[in-house]
């Protein structure tokens, strides 16, 4: 199989590694599954499996007719059931000893730090679903979140859910364009931001930003402002748009009970990218969603009681719609969140929080355990992390290497570590070890959680042998998978289920090996994972060519050691402009406005032409052998080959050397 965006030297780490770490005994003895019997059972039949954990691990207001309804690729799950996901994440544990549990334990950038216990939680949840009611938001509604990582976040989350308002988190780290198109694509009548975020010790002016989005998204008629930074975000107040939340639900009535909805009731929408520029809503529903993220933080996570379980992401992403909120909270756990950055004051703050918190469990990114390796282990020396039982990491393939200096700097060889493979679109959790169960290797996701059934094909979608790379697919449906694309519904259908009829298409490349275990090896299409973040070539160029001076642009994935991919482009200048450092920067800079900083290329090359096919296709393998420096490719295919040469001219002007 050829792949254009492959990772080659992560490809080779992987075809080495051979160690193994069965789950340590200790572990072992007191984990929640501690046996393979529960992938058996699932697969002798998957839906009863599902069916039965819907039934003994949620909180239903009327049980469902059919488990699964299937008219591939439309899926319905528990269908007639009705479930409140606020109910199932709040009200059933204020029933229980858990009403003085801690829910949420959060930390600011600052220092600061807020503990809300369940019964907390409720009274949050309940005085800002009334708000929400007050402002005239109505079950179907949709509410754009546009925040940083304060508790105003979830609960907010947790509100929607609770009337069958359908909540779409945007990523703080957006800018306004992207908001916008956000905003106006999910049609939403309410946002929900905060007057300015802490990042690095100075302020993100969210309101701001908030404020420029929505002149341009004539659906919204309310805007809800979190007070946060105080005077150190001065914000404009639009007399009847703008209201403070704090002033809402100081007047909001303090009791709404949670509304039962349809097991298929429109939970979220959460924008992702994909092949096109336009970004796509992932469409989650209610009853299937929450038992895959119910499920998986249980047994993937091996959540106890007495745990203090914390994943680092960001709640604008999947991870920490499934692995902040939902998953943790639906299992009673204490769920430990935080602000700001990893390196703020310093580089050991990660580190700093499981030692104040003594954290249990701690789930973050290889780019955060590349990263940590570059800074030194002193950072983490200098902590106690003894608490630290069980780590995982998510969001892009985790090199061999990193995965031991995790294993030994930070779990000190006693934790077990969970790879978990997923997606924005499957939901929760879908290739991982069960810890207690499953030997793990390092750079692999292992198998499939109970009652997945991931395949990996060829070109024509026949399973290859052992060893073999293909595309990941997923040949069963599975509670938690998307629904659609939100109002694209043949998008959906092209996207996930055309290239592999009847099988869900994941976009990635892998192999497995004899024993079973899935290798993934990285993105086979367009998107670009940066830092774990994902992106879309399309998307970048789209925003490229934007700018006044830029007449064509593409854009690459290229391998980087601490993000596991950055982005290059390939710039071609309107005539009248000349290539210089300071457009260079200005290109940047304009990126990092017009998407957010996060998709800001590293590298920028400019060239008098782009390579393409005689069909006028850009070929993006030559320019990642360009951006890595390789010696060119076949270039045989080219209309004009000569094109290459120039560009190649232009990286070595740069000072970079080939490979
Ligand atoms: O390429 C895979 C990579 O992240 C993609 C999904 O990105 P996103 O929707 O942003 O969700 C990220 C968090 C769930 C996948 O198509 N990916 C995710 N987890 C892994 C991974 N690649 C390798 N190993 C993983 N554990």
């Amino acid at each position: 199989m050829t792949t254009q965006t492959q990772d080659t030297s992560l490809l080779e780490s992987l075809e080495k590694e051979r160690r193994k770490f069965p789950p340590p005994p200790e572990f072992k003895k007191k984990a929640l599954v501690k046996s393979k019997a529960v992938y058996k059972e699932a697969d002798s039949d998957y839906e009863a499996f599902w069916a039965k954990y819907a039934e003994t691990e949620l909180h239903w207001f009327k049980k469902w007719d059919k488990a699964l309804e299937w008219n591939a690729p439309w899926a319905k799950w528990f269908v007639g059931g009705q479930i409140n996901i606020s109910y199932n994440c709040v009200d059933r544990h204020t029933t229980t000893w858990r009403r003085t549990k801690a829910a949420i334990v959060w930390e600011g950038e600052p220092g600061d730090s807020r503990t809300f216990t369940y019964q907390d939680l409720h009274r949050e949840v309940q005085l800002f679903a009334n708000a929400l009611k007050d402002l005239g938001v109505q079950k179907g509604d949709r509410v754009t979140l546009y925040t940083g990582m304060v508790p105003e976040l979830p609960i907010a989350m947790l509100a929607c859910a609770r009337i069958g308002a359908v909540h779409s988190v945007v990523f703080g780290g957006f800018t306004v364009e992207a908001l916008r198109d956000r905003i106006n694509d999910s049609q939403a009548k309410v946002v929900i931001t905060q007057d300015g975020g802490w990042r690095r010790g100075s302020i993100v002016p969210l309101k701001q930003f908030a404020d420029q989005a929505v002149q341009g998204c004539p659906t919204v008629e309310k805007v809800v402002v979190v007070r946060r930074a105080g005077e150190k975000a001065p914000v404009t107040m639009q007399a009847g748009r703008d209201f403070w939340w704090h002033e809402l639900t100081a007047k909001a009535s303090p009791v709404c009970p949670a509304e039962p909805l349809d097991s298929e009731h429109p939970l979220y929408i959460l924008y992702t990218s994909g092949t096109t520029g336009k970004p796509k809503g992932i469409l989650h529903t209610t009853g299937g969603y929450l038992l895959g993220a119910h499920m998986t933080a249980k047994w993937v996570f091996d959540i106890k009681d007495e745990d203090y379980y914390w994943c680092t992401a960001d709640i604008g992403w999947v991870t920490g719609h499934s692995y902040i909120v939902y998953g943790p909270l639906s299992n009673g756990a204490t769920s430990v969140m935080y602000e700001g950055a990893p390196d703020f004051p310093e580089k050991d703050r990660f580190w700093a929080i499981v030692e104040k918190y003594r954290v249990n469990t701690c789930y973050t990114s290889p780019t955060f355990i590349r990263t940590c390796m570059k800074w030194g282990k002193e950072y983490p020396n200098r902590r106690d992390l003894s608490s630290l039982r069980l780590l995982g990491t998510v969001g892009e393939p985790i090199n061999p290497e990193a995965w031991i200096w995790y294993n030994e700097t930070i779990g000190k060889g006693r934790c077990p570590i969970v790879d978990t493979w997923w997606q924005t679109e499957t939901g929760s959790i879908l290739i991982t070890p069960l810890p207690g169960a499953v030997t793990t290797k390092p750079g692999s996701a292992t198998i499939p959680f109970p009652g997945i059934a991931a395949e990996i094909v060829d070109e024509q979608g026949k399973p290859v042998p052992p060893n073999t790379g293909g595309y990941l697919v997923v040949s069963r449906p599975w509670p938690s998978m998307l629904r659609s694309i939100w109002g694209d519904p043949d998008r959906y259908v092209k996207q996930y289920w055309s290239r592999f009829p009847g099988r869900y298409f994941t976009g990635d490349g892998a192999r497995r090996d004899k024993d079973g275990y899935f290798w993934i090896t990285g993105r086979v299409d367009d998107v670009v994972k940066v830092a774990g973040h994902r992106l879309s070539n399309i998307e970048i160029e789209s925003a490229l060519v934007a700018h006044p001076a830029v007449a064509e642009a593409a854009t690459v994935g290229r391998d980087d050691a601490v993000k596991g991919q950055a982005i290059a482009a390939f710039v071609v200048l309107k005539s009248g402009n000349n290539p210089s450092e300071p457009l260079k920067q200005q290109l940047k800079q304009w990126i990092g406005q017009k998407i957010g900083p996060i998709a800001r290329p590293d590298d920028i090359f400019f060239s008098a032409d782009l390579p393409k096919t005689r069909s006028a296709k850009i070929m993006r393998r030559l320019l990642r052998d360009i951006a890595e420096g390789r010696v060119l490719g076949d270039t045989t295919t080219l209309s004009d080959p000569k094109v290459m040469e120039d560009i190649r001219q232009s990286y070595i002007a740069e000072g970079k050397e080939e490979a």
